[in-house]
């Protein structure tokens, strides 16, 4: 009799859809591959078959610091409190774990949703995969899978081996279609250029949340692609499986009557109710000659808003009209048709970013849906090519995709191109609407930290955000989503003169639509007022702790308020609010020393009892200076703050450098002053991490 179990169950946790998309990809092959089996999303764990089904294959990715993605914190209770060693007794499992290794905690929900398995009795099948979206996903993620299905038939029984032997042919057509074309692969003459004319515009509406397009239509920049790998005849490997259609589009008899580009459109959905706050004060924080554009901004959230300081809340922001105008033309849909004809998307298995949209124009799906400017999938390419006529330009879009074409893959990716600039690249390809649906990722809020109190503030809410803009290394001009639009829905306000910020008063006509989401990192101020804190934030990374002095700083004067007690009343206040030591970084003390004036006003009144502030690239021409250097400069100091007095410690910025340099300076200061190694400050500093001593909001 057969050992082989009857079923697999697919369990996927994912914060930003990378996760959902590439479980929902493995399910969907499972099945045609023969096998039977469920997938879910792992807070609905209570309606999957967790006790009768044998293998389990859990993908899962990361956020915050080596924490679950939100719709797996129901799961994870459950597996924490869940004691009984032999609950998956029954049970095979293997993980998947999406992380990026720019964030110390690299991929640690994977580590430890292995070791809970395993406590919990489970037996391991398959080696668990520990992708990196640093250097891409695919790069573990496909031969994984690859793997995955030679697994497979080992444990769990096949029902029909039909689908391998389609999926074996379609590839052998592949390779036989590719020898056909007989190419000169290095030739890219005969592109077409012409593209259809420009369609009609959009008059301006007042605070539309649609910044109207410019004229005229926007062109995209094509890729320059290096087919050097290439030898002519030379067979393609580790091509992406073609990704089965989901999406499809019913046209509806309604048209869309009055678009109302106030509104986010109804099918987003997003982890809190949206409420369109009005912007009630801007001021931009930088001058103009600074590397980077800072702006600050203040809404008007309504009084009673539950929120502490260091809290994140999301921002809705559409695509840039410009981008979405353009791809649809491009996909030569005319725009009246985009903007008034409703569709339903159906199918089985939706990506959850489609789920809602019941009744859709074109243009809402491309503005709020789908994401146009991240760093395209192997799978996009591989689908790109099934709809490109010219065969040169297949096999650049085949090649860019096989394990042969792995460099000029990774060059793309470091070039960030919008979909427009691909699709410009490739002319002759004219991909259907429901594909591009399907393959494209989800558009996503953009998260902001709130660098105000509600005790100073109450019913408002402050932000500092960089306007994200930068030159690629092939020199085309790149620009993020939520920050130019909130740039330019906030009209543009002036740099800065001066060295303090002006702040100017806004009539509350302009709103943004946001969500208020608790900080799941508990990124906030510890209970106890006495303990001492060690702030380090620099750049944007100061912004949670301008929200933390404030809230400091009105405690203070609440408790001074109320008086103190006995002969030294001062003195008791004093006891009451333990040292905060705050380690600040900017470029230049004139162009980016971003809260000049609140933080001066915070050292001056007592808040901050030790400011540290490092200058990376002074007028006069000193050495740069990092937090780090004056974490190391202060190390005894720290270091009895630290160990002696319990201080709890805060970093938020920039992932990719700073965190990891302070992180060593930290490491650094255990080693000299409490004889640890290396290795074993590292384990100390990462178990400060668990017991929230040691707190870090970080952003790569
Ligand atoms: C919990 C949390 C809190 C946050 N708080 C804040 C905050 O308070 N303030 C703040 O400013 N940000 C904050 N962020 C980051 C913020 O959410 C956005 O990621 C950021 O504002 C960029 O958004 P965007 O849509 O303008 O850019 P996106 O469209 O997201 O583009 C950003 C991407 O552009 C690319 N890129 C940017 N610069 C370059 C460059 N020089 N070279 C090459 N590629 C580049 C990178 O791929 C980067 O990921 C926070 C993030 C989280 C998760
Ligand atoms: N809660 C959050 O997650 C949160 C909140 C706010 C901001 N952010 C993110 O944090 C990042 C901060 O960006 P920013 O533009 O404001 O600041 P930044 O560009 O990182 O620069 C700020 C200062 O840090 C210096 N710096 C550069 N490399 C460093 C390193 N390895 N160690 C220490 N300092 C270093 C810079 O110096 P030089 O340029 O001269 O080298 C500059 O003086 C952004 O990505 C933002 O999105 C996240
Ligand atoms: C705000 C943020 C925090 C992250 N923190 C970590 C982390 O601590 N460790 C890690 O390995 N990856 C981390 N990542 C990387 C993600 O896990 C990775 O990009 C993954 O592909 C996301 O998959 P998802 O779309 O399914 O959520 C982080 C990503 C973001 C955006």
């Amino acid at each position: 009799m057969s050992d082989l179990s009857l079923s697999y169950l697919i369990l996927w946790g994912s914060q930003t859809g990378n996760a959902e998309w590439i479980a929902k990809n493995i399910h969907t092959e499972a099945s045609k591959k023969g096998y039977t089996g469920q997938c879910f999303v792992m807070d609905d764990y209570e309606q999957a078959p967790l006790q009768t089904t044998d293998i389990l294959i859990l993908v899962c990715s990361n956020t915050g610091d080596g924490d679950a993605p939100d719709n797996s914190l129901k799961f994870w209770k459950f597996l924490r409190r869940n004691k009984d060693k032999t609950y998956f007794k029954h049970a095979k499992f293997t993980v998947l774990g999406l992380g990026d290794s720019n964030y110390s905690n690299f991929n640690n929900t994977g580590k430890r949703l292995e070791k809970k398995l395993k406590d919990l009795g489970a037996t391991v099948f398959y080696e668990k995969g520990l992708a990196d979206d640093a250097e891409g996903l695919e790069e573990t993620v496909d031969p994984w899978i690859e793997k995955l299905w030679e697994v497979l038939p080992t444990v769990l029984v096949q029902k029909s081996e039909l689908s391998i032997k389609d999926s074996i042919e379609a590839e052998k057509q592949i390779e036989k279609e590719m020898t056909e074309l007989q190419i000169d692969p290095y030739s890219m003459k005969n592109r077409k250029e012409s593209l259809p004319e420009p369609v009609e515009k959009y008059a301006k509406l007042d605070h539309s949340l649609v910044v109207p397009p410019t004229e005229p239509l926007k062109r995209g920049s094509p890729l320059q692609i290096s087919l050097e790998g290439l030898a002519p005849g030379a067979k393609l490997t580790g091509l992406p499986r073609v990704a089965v259609p989901v999406v499809k589009l019913t046209r509806l008899d309604d048209k869309r009557k009055q678009e109302d580009r106030k509104e986010v459109p109804a099918f987003v959905a997003t982890p809190a109710p949206i409420s369109y706050a009005p912007v009630t004060m801007v001021s931009c924080l930088s001058s103009a000659d600074a590397v980077k554009r800072t702006l600050e901004v203040e809404l008007d959230v309504g009084e009673g808003v539950d929120y502490e300081p260091g809290d994140a809340f999301g921002v809705v922001a559409p695509n840039d009209e410009d981008l979405v105008q353009a791809i649809l033309h491009r996909l030569s849909i005319p725009l009246e048709e985009a903007n008034n004809d409703l569709y339903k998307i159906e199918g089985g298995n939706l990506p959850s970013h489609l789920q809602h949209a019941s009744s859709a124009t074109l243009l809402e799906l491309f503005r709020y849906a789908v994401d146009l400017t991240s760093q395209p999938r192997k799978a996009f390419f591989r689908m790109l090519a099934d709809h490109t006529s010219d065969p040169k330009e297949k096999l650049s879009l085949m090649y860019i995709c096989s394990k042969q074409g792995t460099a000029a893959f990774n060059a793309i990716r470091d070039e960030c191109p919008t979909l427009l600039d691909i699709l410009e690249t490739f002319p002759s390809c004219q991909p259907p609407i429901e594909r591009v649906l399907d393959l494209l990722p989800a558009h996503l809020p953009r998260f902001y930290s709130i660098s105000s109190s509600p005790l100073k503030r109450n019913g408002k809410i402050r932000f500092a955000f960089n306007v994200v803009e930068y030159i690629t290394r092939g020199n085309v001009e790149r620009k993020g989503v939520a920050t130019p639009w909130m740039d330019r829905v906030t009209e543009r306000v002036p740099s800065r003169t001066t060295p303090t910020n002006v702040e100017i008063t806004m009539d509350k006509t302009i709103q943004i639509p946001i969500f208020l989401r608790q900080n799941a990192n508990a990124f906030t101020l510890p209970a106890e007022t006495e303990r001492p804190l060690i702030l380090i934030g620099p750049g944007t990374g100061i912004a949670p702790f301008i929200g933390f002095l404030e809230h400091r700083q009105m405690q203070r004067k609440i408790r001074l308020s109320m008086g103190g007690v006995g002969s030294h009343p001062e003195r008791q206040i004093r006891e009451a609010f333990g040292p905060v030591h705050v380690y600040y970084g900017f470029r230049n003390r004139s162009m980016d020393f971003l809260f000049e004036k609140e933080i001066r006003e915070f050292e001056a009144d007592g808040t901050i009892t030790h400011l540290a502030l490092a200058e990376s690239r002074a007028s006069d021409g000193s050495p740069k200076v990092y937090v780090q250097d004056l974490i190391r400069r202060d190390s005894a100091q720290l270091f009895d703050l630290i160990i002696n007095k319990d201080a709890a410690i805060y970093v938020c910025g920039d992932a990719k450098g700073m965190a990891k340099d302070v992180q060593d300076a930290l490491v650094e200061i255990l080693v000299n002053h409490q004889q640890m190694d290396v290795v074993e400050a590292n384990k100390t500093l990462f178990s400060w991490i668990a017991s929230k001593k040691y707190l870090r909001d970080l952003w790569a």
